[in-house]
């Protein structure tokens, strides 16, 4: 298998979960953060995992608006997507917000790996929300290994 990983990311953590999914799947993976480069070559892929991690209920606009220009081709391919998010109990209905159901339902594995709130990589503002919405005032690191490690066996067919 040819494995694209696209992905976007604010502070690393989904970029981390990409890198952590690489080294479970089969196959040659490739990863493409959509921030610095929004239009890989999807012909070269025969899989494509989308990932991204949300932010105020959402996710980043790019990987939206790569989704909108590429859903025809990405229903052709073998597919996965996954979010990184911390609102355990907002975590599913963000996550159905996230990707159109066309490509949810299609899609061979679907993940919502956990994330994490690293302070040292927030902006003023980003603290101050954090710290209002979620009640968090220190770095919390709640990556779910065995979630994408389950995700990674959903793709390779297991
Ligand atoms: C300013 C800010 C807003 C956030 N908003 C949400 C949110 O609405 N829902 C949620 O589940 N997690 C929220 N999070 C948590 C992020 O999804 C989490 O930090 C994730 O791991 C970020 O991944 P990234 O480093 O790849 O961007 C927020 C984090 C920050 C810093």
């Amino acid at each position: 298998m040819n494995i694209l990983i696209a992905y976007c990311t604010r502070h690393g953590c989904t970029e981390e979960a990409a890198q952590t999914l690489k080294e479970n799947l089969s196959g040659e993976v490739t990863l493409v953060n959509l921030k610095k480069n929004g239009k890989p070559d999807l012909s070269a892929f025969d899989t494509v995992i989308l990932g991204g991690s949300i932010h105020m209920g959402k996710i980043q606009s790019q990987v939206r608006k790569f989704i909108e220009k590429n859903v025809d081709v990405l229903l052709e391919k073998r597919t996965g997507l996954y979010v990184c998010c911390m609102e355990e109990k907002q975590a599913q209905q963000q996550f159905e917000n996230a990707f159109p159901e066309e490509l949810r339902k299609h899609a061979s594995a679907t993940g919502i790996f956990g994330g994490a709130f690293n302070f040292e990589r927030m902006n003023f503002l980003e603290r101050k929300i954090v710290q209002k919405v979620a009640g968090v005032t220190e770095s919390v690191y709640k990556i779910d290994e065995g979630e994408i490690k389950r995700f990674a066996a959903a793709m390779d067919g297991n």
